[in-house]
């Protein structure tokens, strides 16, 4: 629920350049309820990915920097101006293309001064995306739920965030003598002791946030399902123990001989796994046994509750950006959906259809300044954005 204490995050004004489908954009944004409409391909989910780069330093919808930066042009910059409840705040992401050289730069601003370190950046801005691909954590690899946890939690931790930029510097060491086939274990002592100093230290963020993260997780299943439906998370380390950095370097250790035999690191954070499973039956994951619906529940579920973590563990309300899900699902979780919206703060919606939104819309501006704009296309091609 909506305390009167948590800081009240707002989003006041986007401006793009050469972002995407929009050379040139700058929109000033008063709402509480912000919906982006317009026909496919206008450029909606554009703007929501352009707060998400302020935000996380990273779309949610590609990989890669370049996919960002307008065809032909070779960079892109976007400010976010918005207040956080104490006080207003602008971040600059711009990133540059140089064909000629591997040069690719990255130039991050908060209030026009330059940040050095992206641990420092990540999470200014707290939000929660809503998106069609959240099927994607439940429904892919366990690569997709360490994702998850990753990005969540390095925009909650700076530390966290920091720690595993160097495991993954180190793991890419070590996977290459063991590629390469050094067989001396003095080469490994060292390694496996950085791995070691950052891995349990990842590991037991991870361990703590499953344990707070289940309450709230568990709560919105049984809201959306009516308690039809009950599921539990559950953190599988690859490293019993392995929050202890002593437990963990000593698994390195006895593992390594079968590291070096199939050339692999085997053990470690990067095998951890997330599993959803029904309460009390631990060895049934969900992916293998739950219908469409369910895996939607659980979907939902997720990132609700992970707006009610990242609320609690910042004392912020966190800005939600919602894209294209409230036209996707059925009645009971669009009610669920609609009635969780009244514990959050601002959130901005992007929608082909508002004429499908209008009673919701309707309902709102009751409680909430509600703010609609018109997304579309110019004859050169360009997306504009204009007030309704
Ligand atoms: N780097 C880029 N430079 C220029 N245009 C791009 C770039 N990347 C994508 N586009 C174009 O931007 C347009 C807008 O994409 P976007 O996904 O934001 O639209 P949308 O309004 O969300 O559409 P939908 O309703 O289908 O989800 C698309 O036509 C796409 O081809
Ligand atoms: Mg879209």
């Amino acid at each position: 629920m909506k305390s009167a204490g948590d800081l009240f995050v707002r989003v006041r004004e986007i401006a793009l350049e050469n972002f995407r489908v929009f050379p040139k954009l700058q929109l000033a944004v008063s709402g509480d309820l912000v919906f982006f409409t317009g026909a496919n391909g206008s450029g909606k989910t554009s703007l929501l990915e352009a707060v998400a780069v302020c935000s996380m330093v990273r779309s949610f919808r590609t990989v890669s920097d370049s996919d960002l930066i307008t065809w032909d042009q070779n960079y892109y910059s976007v400010d976010v101006i918005f207040h956080d409840g104490q006080q207003e705040l602008r971040l600059h992401a711009a990133y540059g293309r140089h064909d000629t050289t591997q040069n690719n730069q990255r130039r991050l601003l908060i209030n026009k001064e330059k940040v050095s370190r992206l641990a420092a950046f990540i999470g200014r801005l707290p939000t929660v995306i809503f998106s069609p691909d959240d099927l994607e954590i439940i429904d892919s690899g366990p690569g997709e739920r360490r994702r998850f946890l990753d990005i969540l939690l390095s925009s909650l931790y700076p530390a966290y965030f920091e720690a595993l930029q160097q495991y993954n510097r180190v793991l890419k060491q070590r996977s290459l003598l063991l590629r390469r086939g050094v067989n001396d274990a003095s080469y490994f002592a060292a390694l496996d002791c950085e791995l070691a100093l950052h891995g349990s230290l990842i590991q037991e963020k991870r361990q703590q946030f499953v344990t707070n993260y289940q309450a709230p997780f568990e709560r919105y299943v049984q809201q959306i399902s009516h308690s039809r439906d009950a599921w539990q998370l559950s953190y599988r380390p690859s490293i019993v123990d392995g929050g202890d950095r002593h437990s963990y370097a000593a698994a390195l250790a006895k593992n390594l001989p079968h590291d070096l035999k199939v050339k692999m690191t085997l053990r470690g954070i990067h095998r951890d796994r997330l599993v959803f499973h029904p309460p009390q039956r631990p060895n049934l994951e969900l992916q293998q046994i739950a219908s469409q619906g369910q895996k939607r529940t659980v979907a939902l579920a997720l990132k609700m509750a992970q707006y009610a973590y990242v609320k609690e563990q910042t004392g912020k309300l966190p800005v939600l950006l919602v894209d294209d899900v409230l036209n996707e699902l059925d009645i009971n979780r669009r009610q669920a959906f609609i009635g969780f919206l009244h514990e959050i703060g601002q959130a901005i919606f992007t929608t082909t259809d508002v004429a499908e939104m209008e009673g919701f819309i309707k309902e709102r501006r009751a409680h909430s300044r509600v703010e609609v704009f018109r997304v579309e296309k110019n004859s050169v091609g360009h997306a504009e954005v204009h007030a309704l």
